[in-house]
């Protein structure tokens, strides 16, 4: 039996009725589920606001968008991002026509305060920090930064659904919070995502946004009574964004089994940690201290990382790579970080696989192998 990288796991009794209650009720789009999700999800984080979204890419264009038009950012104004992420993280700057300048990551593959510290000038406005894995890094330490030098923070917590740090769930300290539930993402849906504003303001105009800036939703215009129901302004040229009740209904069923998914996570982590501990030309990436994560990902650095892959797939074990340093790509070859870290680990890094159906004798076995082609 091979074993995939991800296979995600849907509650498929609970699921479908979830979904034929939408059905039933002739309710699939935004509204219903979508109302129900975002109420759930304020409770389970303990954040104050939440708009249920059609993606995480769709969020964290929306985050800067919204920020910039709030604060009167120019063209071309400089955001500081990491080069090691998912490439959704800087096309949303890109997006809203502003200037990703990357900084280097630290241990933990997240923004390393000191070198995002060097990067901060005349145009800087926002710092967008990934908690790549469901990691924390060193995200008090950005936080602080953003305050001692006037900055937006947006928190791409695509892998954090569930991540805690010193006790709380992830999201306070950042303007806009923005989690994905893709579809192996650890609250998996097919895609679909939160956006979490730190202001009321900002969570209003969002709402608007998402809706092509209309400033009344199908579903507020249906229930109820009232001869002008119908009636609506456009303020501003939204986008087609929000979520809907087919997918609140696979996040909700999701939501309730999350802790204890990502505890199994950890579980895994700890068995993958222990076997791998003393493999040389393997190193291990430290998860931040107080960071109960939600273990999206295992990423090991390994050396000669494509013939550990090919000796993996001969075992019909099938690891990925989450990221290749972005400055690699055409798109953002402008900043040229040859010599950073983020690069060269961009050459070693290696997810092995993680999800529910992985087992202490799956764990075995992937160590066995990385650890023989480690030890050689
Ligand atoms: C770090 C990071 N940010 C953003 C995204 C985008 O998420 P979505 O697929 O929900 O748009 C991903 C998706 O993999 C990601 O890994």
């Amino acid at each position: 039996m091979s074993i995939q990288l991800f296979v995600p796991k849907f509650r498929v009794d609970e699921c479908l009725n979830e979904v034929k209650e939408c059905l039933e009720k002739g309710w699939t789009g935004l509204g219903y589920k979508t109302v129900e999700i975002e109420e759930e999800w304020k409770k389970y984080t303990g954040l104050e606001h939440a708009h249920f979204i059609s993606s995480a890419t769709a969020g964290l264009h929306l985050a800067l968008y919204v920020l910039r038009k709030r604060y009167g950012w120019s063209d071309g104004d400089e955001v500081i991002s990491t080069s090691l992420t998912f490439v959704s993280t800087n096309h949303a700057i890109k997006y809203c026509n502003l200037m990703p300048v990357f900084a280097d990551v630290d241990d933990h593959l997240c923004l390393d305060p000191i070198d995002v510290e060097k990067k901060i000038g005349a145009n800087t406005r926002a710092i967008i920090f990934v908690g790549i894995a469901g990691n924390t890094g060193q995200f008090n330490k950005i936080v602080e930064l953003c305050r001692k030098h006037n900055l937006k923070l947006v928190l791409d917590a695509a892998h954090m659904a569930g991540t805690r740090l010193e006790g709380k769930h992830v999201g306070p300290g950042a303007d806009a919070t923005v989690f994905s539930f893709q579809a192996v993402k650890n609250l998996p849906t097919a895609d679909s995502g939160m956006i979490c504003f730190a202001e009321r303001e900002d969570d209003e105009v969002v709402r608007k946004l998402t809706w092509l800036g209309i400033n009344k939703d199908t579903f507020s215009r249906t229930v109820g009574k009232g001869a002008y129901k119908w009636k609506y302004d456009v303020e501003d040229i939204g986008f087609k964004y929000h979520g809907n009740s087919i997918m609140a209904s696979l996040a909700l069923v999701g939501l309730k089994y999350l802790d204890n998914d990502n505890a199994y996570r950890r579980q895994l982590a700890s068995w993958y940690r222990h076997g791998l501990a003393s493999v040389s030309g393997v190193d291990l990436i430290p998860i931040a201290p107080d960071c109960e994560s939600s273990t999206h990902l295992f990423q090991i650095l390994v050396e000669e990382r494509d013939r550990v892959i090919m000796a993996l797939n001969d075992h019909e074990i099938y690891p990925g790579v989450h990221y290749t340093d972005n400055t690699v790509y055409e798109m953002y070859s402008y900043d040229g970080c040859e010599n950073s870290r983020s690069r060269s680990f961009s050459d070693k890094l290696l997810s092995l696989p993680m999800h529910l159906g992985v087992t202490k004798k799956d764990v075995d076995s992937i160590v066995e192998v990385v650890g023989m082609y480690g030890n050689k």
